[in-house]
C-alpha cells in the first residue's frame, strides 16, 4: 500500500485530479487507479529468504499487471555482488547451473531456484522488471549451517561421584537429525557397557536436544566426549572429573542404590534406540 501511493505520487503528484482521487479512496476510484498503475511488485509473496546451506533454495518475485494488451514487460533476476544477469524471463543466462528460473505460464510469480546454496551466496538479489524506467525489488538471501554445541562447553570441572551432565544442542539442520551419537576419546558410548549409570535422552525438532547422563563420575570417565549428530557437524568437550577426596563419603546412600536406577536407565536407553530406529527408518 505505501509503495502504491509512492508509485503515484512519482508519477502523479502534480496533477490536482488524481491527488484527490488517491485521497477518497473509494472502490471505483481505486480500480481505476490500479489499471492505470501498471506493474508492480507484491512484496508479501516476494519476501526475503533464510537457506540451510547445501538445501535448495527458492526466493520468488511476484508481480502485478505486468502485461496487458499493448505491452509485455520481462522480469530479470540479477545478483547484486557483481550485478551478475542471472535470468531473463524464463532463461537462465548464468552458465553456474546451479541457478535457473522458474516460471509457470499465466502466473505472476518469477522464481529464482537456487541449488546447492553455499555461504558465498548469501547477498541481496535484484528482481527487475524491464519497464521504463525499470522497477526493483531487492530480496536479501540469508544462507545458514547447522550448528552444535555442547552447553558448558569447551571444558568441564566434575566433581567425583556427582553427575556428568552434558547436553548437545542441534540448531538449523535441513531435517531433525535421525540420530545422535556421543562418543569418549573416540570410542562410541555404548549404554550398555559394565561401566552402567549411563543413559541418554534426546528430543529431536527445530532444535534438537541430546542429554547424556553419567551417573557417580569417575577419572575414568575424564577425557573428550563428541556429539555426533547425523546430519551436522560434530562438537565436543573436555571433562575433568576432580578426584575430591571426601565426595563419595559423604554420599553413601548414592552408593547403594545406584544399581536400581542403572537398571531403570538402559530400559530407556533401548526404549529411546527403538524411537530413534523407528523415526529414522519412517
Ligand atoms: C499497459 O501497460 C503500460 C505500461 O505500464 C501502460 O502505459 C499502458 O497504459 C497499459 N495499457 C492498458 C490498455 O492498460
Ligand atoms: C530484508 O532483509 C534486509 C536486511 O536484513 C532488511 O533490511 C529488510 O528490511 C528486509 N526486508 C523485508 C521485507 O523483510
Ligand atoms: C542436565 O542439564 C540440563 C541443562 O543443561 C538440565 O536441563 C537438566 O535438567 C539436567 N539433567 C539432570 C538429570 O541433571
Ligand atoms: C573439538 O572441537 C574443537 C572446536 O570446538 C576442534 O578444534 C577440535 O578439533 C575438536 N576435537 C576433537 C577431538 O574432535
Amino acid at each position: 500500500m505505501a509503495f502504491w501511493i509512492f508509485m503515484l505520487c512519482l508519477s502523479y503528484c502534480s496533477h490536482p485530479a488524481l491527488s484527490a482521487v488517491q485521497s477518497t479512496g473509494s472502490a471505483s476510484s481505486n480500480s481505476l487507479a490500479d489499471s492505470a498503475r501498471g506493474p508492480h511488485f507484491d512484496t508479501s509473496a516476494s519476501k526475503n529468504v533464510t537457506a540451510l546451506l547445501g538445501k535448495t533454495a527458492y526466493l520468488n518475485c511476484r508481480v502485478k499487471n505486468l502485461a496487458n494488451r499493448t505491452i509485455s514487460l520481462q522480469v530479470s533476476w540479477v545478483r547484486h555482488r557483481d550485478v551478475h544477469l542471472l535470468t531473463v524471463g524464463r532463461y537462465t543466462y548464468t552458465s553456474d547451473q546451479r541457478f535457473r528460473a522458474i516460471h509457470q505460464p499465466h502466473s505472476e510469480d518469477w522464481t529464482l531456484q537456487i541449488k546447492y546454496p553455499q555461504h558465498r551466496d548469501s547477498g541481496i538479489y535484484e528482481c527487475q522488471v524491464s519497464s521504463t524506467p525499470h522497477l526493483s525489488h531487492f530480496i536479501h538471501l540469508t544462507v545458514i549451517e547447522p550448528d552444535t554445541e555442547i552447553v558448558g562447553g569447551p571444558e568441564l570441572f566434575i566433581d567425583r561421584g556427582s553427575t556428568i551432565n552434558l547436553t548437545c544442542v542441534v540448531r538449523h539442520s535441513p531435517e531433525p537429525p535421525a540420530y545422535i551419537f556421543w562418543n569418549h576419546n573416540d570410542a562410541i558410548i555404548s549404554y550398555s557397557s559394565s561401566r552402567g549409570g549411563v543413559s541418554v535422552a534426546t528430543e529431536r525438532g527445530e532444535t534438537s536436544r541430546s542429554v547424556l547422563l553419567i551417573q557417580k563420575a569417575r577419572p575414568s570417565d575424564s577425557g573428550n566426549y563428541q556429539c555426533n549428530p547425523s546430519n551436522a557437524r560434530p562438537a565436543n568437550v573436555t571433562v575433568h572429573v576432580l578426584n575430591v577426596a571426601n565426595v563419595i563419603g559423604e554420599h553413601p546412600e548414592a552408593m547403594q542404590h545406584g544399581g536400581n536406577q542403572r537398571m531403570g536407565s538402559t530400559v530407556n536407553v533401548f526404549a529411546l534406540l527403538t524411537i530413534l530406529l523407528l523415526n529414522s527408518y519412517c
